[in-house]
């Protein structure tokens, strides 16, 4: 994963004011670790957050210099092995998001050439690749060898020492260049200096670029050096949001919900009309529905699954990553990747794979202009605005509403209009019962959440919310399927959320079945008897936005009590960008 962010300017800019507050832009990226280098030879890492690591080093200035913040993949999460990385002389600094495949046959080579290497990472060799080929090859020369030699994922960014040139290169992890007044930046992608410029050149795979001051130069992997167009993008203001009066982002996005899914909904009836009938028509004509997705956005997808088998339509979805293992695609189908960030590594590449077979690709994404959109037919945008904590909550909402709204197209039946205030209702109802209930269940070591039907995919969503930002054991369950094994897990006390819409009697017996074994159930519940309140009309989609929505503020508010860190959870990142 990581995010790299590199300068080259004609005036000295500042580390810490010009690079490193571009690079804190990226941290959703990964946060284990983070480090920078200039071409004067400084260099600066260490573990932790970079607004700490601001705190730490002294400001220097520089005109070329390069920045990684760290989501480790080879090496564990140490200064030494946080990134810049350099050569055996500390010429050459690189920086690099991705993971090298062939790193250890090439280590094993170079040590004999008599490298020294001094981190566990994969990384390192890049640098001392790139010396032993600058002993015979200027650099052009030694990208050329080193794309063909080197396996694996890649945009990296290479500087050496008095030489105020940036050499990058890009192989299925994303790269771009922005053109600013006084500067060129050289990024993961375009948030890095979307408040600087809204001009940005994408690199290609295999694709290298020779940046100074004044003038960048675009090579293909034979070093023929290729014309490339400039991207304007469009900015709205509210991507550039804060986190106001609210202690996390998370409690922030969980309450901006009415206004989120208004926006988009506003959007969907007006400028994005005319593409979200563009999709259902294709829905409607084409031979074999196929969705994917990771995390978050699969159990989206689930849910747009239920809408459409509802009324009449075949459609299926699978996780990204097994998807070119379980699922078969051609020229007959339509193919619907569904992402937050439209960078995930999963689902670019299942995009890929289906898009190499000749489907047609739509794509449901909230970052405009990211890998996803760009590779794809058509590209629905949710209009949730960025969403900082790692924990995808308004986004999820808006994922579903989108798919809401296209089955409504279909035939599905909603009241569209409705959603917003029913997510106002919902968290206003229910935000102090949902308090006292997290009090109860700070000290658990296991949570169980079952659902059937429509309630099956946001059980599952809430176990995800449990586990990642307050790290308890949850599993989201077919009400109906735990009998089959899990049962035997239950014990006097654990507790058991049953997602109960409308006079779902099976779900209620399930629940009473572990009940019985000495549960503590927690119900959801709109006709019956509830911990909650729910007030929706049953079975059109709405349950299941809204008793998520309670999942996220449980999941929030036992966070708060254990005092975790709510918006950068352990070992995570907003944005997977490896396989
Ligand atoms: C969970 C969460 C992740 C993401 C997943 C996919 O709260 O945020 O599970 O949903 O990593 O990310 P996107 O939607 O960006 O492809």
């Amino acid at each position: 994963m990581c995010g790299i962010v590199g300068l080259v300017s004609d005036s000295e800019i500042s580390i810490k004011e010009d690079l490193l507050k571009s690079l804190k832009r990226l941290e959703y990226r990964g946060y284990d670790s983070v480090g920078c280098a200039d071409t004067k030879g400084n260099v600066e890492k260490d573990v932790g957050e970079i607004s700490k690591f601001m705190e730490q080093i002294k400001d220097s200035k520089a005109s070329c210099a390069i920045s990684h913040t760290r989501w480790a993949t080879h090496g564990g999460v140490t200064k030494t092995n946080s990134h810049p990385h350099w050569d055996c002389k500390k010429k050459l600094f690189i920086v690099h998001n991705g993971i090298i495949d062939n790193y250890q046959e090439i280590k094993n080579e170079l040590i004999d050439k008599d490298h020294v290497f001094v981190t566990q990472t994969d990384s390192e060799v890049i640098s001392h690749f790139l010396e032993e080929e600058l002993k015979s090859k200027n650099m052009v020369e030694a990208i050329k060898s080193f794309i063909k030699r080197i396996h694996g994922t890649y945009a990296i960014l290479i500087i050496e020492k008095d030489n105020n040139t940036i050499y990058a290169i890009k192989k299925d992890s994303p790269l771009v260049l922005g053109l600013a007044k006084d500067r060129f930046y050289l990024a993961s992608d375009i948030y890095a200096f979307s408040d600087a410029t809204n001009k940005a050149i994408f690199f290609e795979d295999e694709e290298f670029a020779i940046v100074d001051s004044n003038k960048y130069n675009f090579y293909d992997s034979d070093g023929k050096e290729i014309k490339k167009e400039i991207y304007e993008f469009a900015w709205d203001l509210y991507q550039e949001e804060s986190v106001q009066n609210y202690p996390h982002y998370m409690i922030k996005e969980i309450h901006e919900q009415p206004t989120a899914s208004q926006r988009l909904i506003n959007s969907l009836d007006g400028e994005q009309n005319a593409k979200i009938k563009n999709i259902a028509e294709l829905i409607k004509n084409s031979k074999s529905v196929v969705f994917t997705a990771a995390g978050s956005s699969y159990y989206a997808s689930l849910l747009g699954i239920y809408f459409l088998n509802r009324i009449g339509i075949n459609a299926q979805t699978l996780i990204a990553s097994e998807f070119h293992n379980f699922m078969l695609v051609d020229k007959d189908t339509l193919f619907i990747a569904i992402s937050q960030s439209g960078e995930t590594m999963d689902v670019v590449s299942a995009t890929k794979w289906a898009k190499e077979r000749g489907a047609k690709i739509v794509s449901i994404v909230n970052v405009p202009h990211s890998t996803l959109q760009r590779m794809s037919d058509i590209s629905l945008e949710i209009h949730a605005g960025p969403e900082i904590c790692v924990a995808a909550t308004k986004t999820f909402t808006n994922q579903v509403v989108a798919l809401l709204y296209l089955s409504s197209l279909l035939g599905f039946t909603v009241n569209m209009q409705t959603i917003p205030g029913k997510i106002d209702y919902v968290i206003k109802e229910n935000e102090d019962i949902v308090r006292d209930i997290a009090d109860g269940l700070c000290d658990k070591k296991d949570i169980y959440i079952l659902g059937r039907g429509l309630c099956y995919p946001p059980s599952r969503e809430i176990a995800l919310k449990l586990k990642e930002i307050s790290y308890i054991h949850a599993e989201g369950m077919m009400g109906g399927e735990l009998k089959h094994g899990t049962i035997a897990l239950i014990e006097e006390g654990t507790p058991v959320i049953a997602l109960i819409p409308g006079k779902d009697y099976d779900m209620y017996s399930n629940a009473k079945e572990v009940e019985a074994r000495g549960a503590k159930i927690i119900t959801m519940a709109n006709m019956m008897d509830s911990d909650f309140k729910i007030d929706v009309t049953i079975n059109d989609g709405k349950f299941a936005i809204l008793s998520v929505i309670i999942g996220q503020l449980l999941t929030y508010y036992i966070a708060l009590k254990k005092n975790l860190p709510i918006d950068k959870p352990r070992n995570l990142a907003k944005s997977v960008t490896v396989k």
